[in-house]
């Protein structure tokens, strides 16, 4: 049955995490309570050890809460049982991480085929869902070439389209620019907004406040908890280096994205760069 347009994509209540090392206990969630919708774009920022990658475990179903309840388009992850689990897992999230997180000896497209496998496509489906996931993230000519023949930018690239080949509702991704130069962070946060405007809910943790600046909502952590949760209006992306800021500077072509199908186009908000208050 589908659910009502309401019903947010994810919702958490008094979420903690507790890590037992031996005889001590971290506690690295505190009580967390977060609704997302549908379509939104969001970054966590917070000091070192706040609690953003646990939390992010959390969102992607990789590990169980201590307590609290989590949803996920109203479904409380806590009552399914682990094929269940992995089948929601599977449906509605990507990943992303700041180490791309590859098969070093595998090919952009046995990568992102991978998780079709697992979910028992056919192998000629899978092909034909790897190649379509590949040139969305502007990757249709490097279908062959393995991790050391591609930039980082470009093995990122592979990692989102590996994430994305299921069409998830939900991206989450730790870090993703935190080993790229910035003008290849660029190229991914472009694409994150290409993939934003298609109609992807985007979670994003960062340290790096121009990342951050181009999310629509930042998610402020400290201790296990969240600080602040502010609306903002995103940020232009950074002007190139001598470049004309009135003009894109994003030195690599856009990717050749496609469309979503069935997603209901999104505008972006074209902004004065400016936090919103
Ligand atoms: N698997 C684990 N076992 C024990 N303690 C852990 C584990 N993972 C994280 N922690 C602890 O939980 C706390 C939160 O860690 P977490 O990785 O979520 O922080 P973070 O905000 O992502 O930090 P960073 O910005 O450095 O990535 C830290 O005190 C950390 O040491
Ligand atoms: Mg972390």
């Amino acid at each position: 049955m589908p659910n009502p347009p309401s019903t947010p994509l994810i919702e958490i209540v008094d979420l903690t995490k507790v890590y037992k090392m031996g005889t001590v206990e971290v506690h690295a969630l505190r009580g967390v309570s977060l609704t997302i919708q549908p379509g939104e774009y969001v970054a966590i920022v917070g000091a070192s050890g706040s609690g953003k990658s646990t939390l992010m475990n959390m969102l992607g179903l990789l590990d169980q809460p201590t307590d609290g309840i989590y949803r996920v388009r109203g479904t409380e992850s806590q009552k399914l049982g682990k094929k269940a689990l992995s089948d929601l897992r599977n449906r509605e999230i990507g990943f992303v991480f700041q180490r791309f997180n590859l098969l070093a000896r595998a090919t952009a497209m046995r990568q992102v085929e991978l998780p079709l496998f697992y979910a028992g496509i056919s192998v000629r489906k899978s092909k034909e869902m790897a190649t379509g996931a590949l040139t969305r993230v502007g990757l249709g000519d490097r279908t062959h070439h393995r991790p050391e023949e591609l930039s980082g930018g470009q093995q990122q690239r592979v990692a989102i389209a590996r994430a994305i080949v299921n069409q998830p509702s939900l991206l989450l991704a730790d870090e993703p620019t935190g080993a790229l130069d910035s003008q290849t962070g660029e190229e991914i946060l472009t694409l994150f907004e290409e993939l934003h405007s298609q109609g992807l809910t985007l979670i994003v943790v960062t340290h790096d406040p121009d990342v951050a600046g181009r999310a629509h909502r930042v998610i402020t952590m400290r201790d296990g908890l969240i600080l602040e949760d502010v609306q903002q209006v995103p940020s232009r992306p950074a002007p190139a280096p001598g470049g004309d800021a009135s003009v894109t500077p994003v030195a690599q072509p856009t990717p050749d994205i496609q469309p979503i199908p069935g997603a209901q186009p999104r505008v972006i908000l074209e902004t004065a760069g400016e936090v919103a208050v």
